[in-house]
């Protein structure tokens, strides 16, 4: 399910590498599962995230969503590429709650690398993760009913 990659070789090695550096700082001591993950927006900007976790578990946050913070934060709107770093055979994807948070600033063609310690192993359309995802238009159209 591999997609072409429109993003250069240089930008992907980019991403990777903030992901990478983000990962080593993740809080992870109940899971000991470690995720970093970069977002970058469609002008060449790259905001990183690592998991946080808490001793009240449900308190703990994805490495995406502090990826998404930080580029929020920064004034950035659209994600054009996000990369998700683990150690894991099995290779990691967002969790549903950070597809539903990726959906609201992704491009129409956005895409999702899934990486390992030694690199990018798959990279796929976000459109194929999250299809027909709540929102803003669902949010906003008229009620067919008033209540
Ligand atoms: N985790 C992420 O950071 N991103 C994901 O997409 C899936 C899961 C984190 C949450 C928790 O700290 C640990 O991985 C185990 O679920």
């Amino acid at each position: 399910m591999s997609v072409e990659n429109k993003i250069s070789k240089a930008a992907l090695d980019k991403l990777f590498a903030a992901a990478l550096a983000a990962r080593e700082n993740a809080y992870a001591p109940y899971s000991h599962f470690a995720v970093g993950a970069a977002v970058q927006t469609p002008s060449g900007e790259v905001f990183a995230g690592a998991n946080v976790e808490n001793a009240a578990y449900p308190a703990g946050c994805c490495a995406e969503t502090g990826a998404i913070g930080a580029m929020v934060a920064a004034g950035g709107r659209q994600i054009s590429d996000i990369l998700v770093i683990a150690d894991c055979d099995r290779g990691i994807l967002p969790c549903g709650a950070c597809r539903q948070r990726i959906a609201e600033f992704a491009t129409e063609d956005a895409v999702v690398h899934s990486a390992g310690p030694d690199g990018v192993r798959k990279s796929i359309r976000f459109a194929a993760l999250l299809p027909e995802a709540f929102d803003r238009e669902t949010l906003e159209s008229e009620p067919i009913r008033a209540v």
